[in-house]
């Protein structure tokens, strides 16, 4: 093992000992290298005369670049776009990060948590995670309606073993004895369990009512009391966009600092948040168990974060972090929020309202939905992927099957005018098949 891994390692085993028992081997071999980078920022404050360190070019007195690009780009400084970002992300982003989600998330408040660092938005911060904390076999805990690239990320590349519980109850609100059943069989098993929190969820478009969140904290404390080591990740891509009587803040906060063994983990980004889903800038937020500061674990927690990123990706676009560095800093930036914000909550109300018209009874019910882009259709007498294709042919409406009976519709793409009319037509796709 490196050295420095071994410093990392040795930090973690004095002040957060389940911590370092639950990081995977990579997670225990990874450090941030004393190489390049860390030459360079020690170049970039002290060489005044030459600085001969980084791979990129340079032309008077800042990066060289093509002007062709720059003519396109010149509301920006040339240095705020052209050179390597450093390998945590740009330092006034992660704290104009950090002031969003403390603004954003009361429970966060008087908490003690990293900085956020950046990633190339949540899909990277999720294979983040699942190198530093997924070893071959190790379970992971999802509700069954899931983001399908889970099974790629934790599953194919990590060897996760993904536990699912039913989503629901047969009332329809968030099934928490399933998820407690199925964390307390891995707890058992396995001694270690990676918890998957994705709200508002992708594909049903639910986030859990208070009561519900606060009996899942209660239960992930409860486990990891009877002595179970329990990383617990937040997928916040959805963030913000509650339209109804739920949670309306990250179960992240209410995790962080709770119990020795639980390990929060948050996922969030600009990509659904601010509309920038090319943008691919994203954060991974850890907190640990202690209830005092523990910066020791904080900073082995984020080198060895720095060093798969370095390892696999070596460093997030600049140009973007710069972007969504302006849109915080704008004044326009919560009005304009707030404009969308109400267009995608009038498309999810509207979206309701179709369906509780009673007109579609005979061919589906639908899920509870609450938030996010998404809503599903469980369909009662016709194959989803069937009716999938037959919508695609005869009528040029797209959808997404999820298995035999489920369909997922994104309301976020389909303006509230033509709600009505898409599932009119969903369901005489449904009636010519049936
Ligand atoms: C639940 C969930 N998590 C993460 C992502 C990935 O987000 P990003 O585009 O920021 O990688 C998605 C995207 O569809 C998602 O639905």
């Amino acid at each position: 093992m490196n050295p420095l891994a071994k410093e990392l390692n040795d930090l973690l085993a004095q002040h957060s000992p389940h911590v370092l028992e639950m990081l995977s081997d990579l997670g225990k071999n990874l450090f941030f290298p004393k190489g390049i980078l860390t030459q360079s920022a020690e170049a970039k404050d002290k060489a005044h005369k030459f600085n001969a360190t980084i791979g990129i070019a340079t032309e008077n007195g800042g990066p060289m670049f093509l002007q062709c690009i720059q003519d396109k780009l010149s509301a920006f400084d040339p240095k705020d776009i052209y050179p390597y970002a450093p390998p945590a992300g740009k330092p006034e982003l992660r704290s104009l990060w950090r002031e969003k989600m403390l603004r954003e998330n009361p429970s966060q408040q008087g908490k003690h948590f990293s900085n956020p660092i950046v990633t190339n938005a949540l899909t990277h911060g999720l294979s983040i995670v699942s190198d530093l904390f997924i070893d071959k076999g190790d379970h992971l805990i999802l509700p069954d309606m899931l983001w399908g690239n889970y099974n790629l990320t934790f599953g194919t590349c990590s060897g996760a073993i993904v536990k699912k519980h039913p989503t629901f109850t047969a009332v329809g609100g968030y099934d928490v004895d399933a998820f407690k059943a199925t964390l307390k069989s891995s707890a058992e098993e396995k001694g270690k369990a990676v918890v998957l929190l994705n709200f508002p969820n992708n594909p049903s478009g639910y986030t859990p009512t208070v009561a519900e969140g606060d009996a899942l904290v209660a239960t992930i404390k409860e486990v990891a009391e009877s002595g179970c080591n329990i990383v617990v990740v937040a997928d916040d891509a959805y963030f913000g966009l509650f339209y109804e009587d739920s949670l309306k803040e990250s179960l992240f906060g209410k995790l962080a600092n709770l119990h020795p063994r639980i390990l929060a983990v948050k996922l969030d980004g600009a990509t659904k948040e601010e509309f920038v889903w090319g943008f691919r800038t994203g954060f991974i937020t850890f907190a640990d168990g202690s209830k005092q500061e523990n910066t020791p674990v904080m900073t082995a927690l984020e080198k060895k974060t720095m060093g798969i990123i370095r390892a696999r990706i070596s460093n997030c676009p600049h140009p973007s972090q710069t972007f969504v560095i302006e849109a915080l800093r704008s004044p326009q930036f919560l009005a304009q929020k707030e404009e969308k914000f109400q267009v995608m909550k009038g498309r999810a109300l509207k979206t309701k309202q179709v369906l509780n018209s009673g007109k579609y009874d005979a061919a589906w019910d639908y899920y509870p939905f609450n938030s996010g882009y998404f809503m599903c259709l469980k369909l009662k007498n016709v194959d989803a992927e069937v009716l999938r294709i037959h919508l695609l042919d005869k009528y040029g409406v797209g959808a997404i099957s999820i298995n035999k009976t489920d369909l997922r519709i994104a309301f976020s793409c389909i303006a509230e005018e033509y709600i009505q009319e898409l599932f009119d037509i969903i369901y005489q796709g449904v009636r010519d098949l049936a």
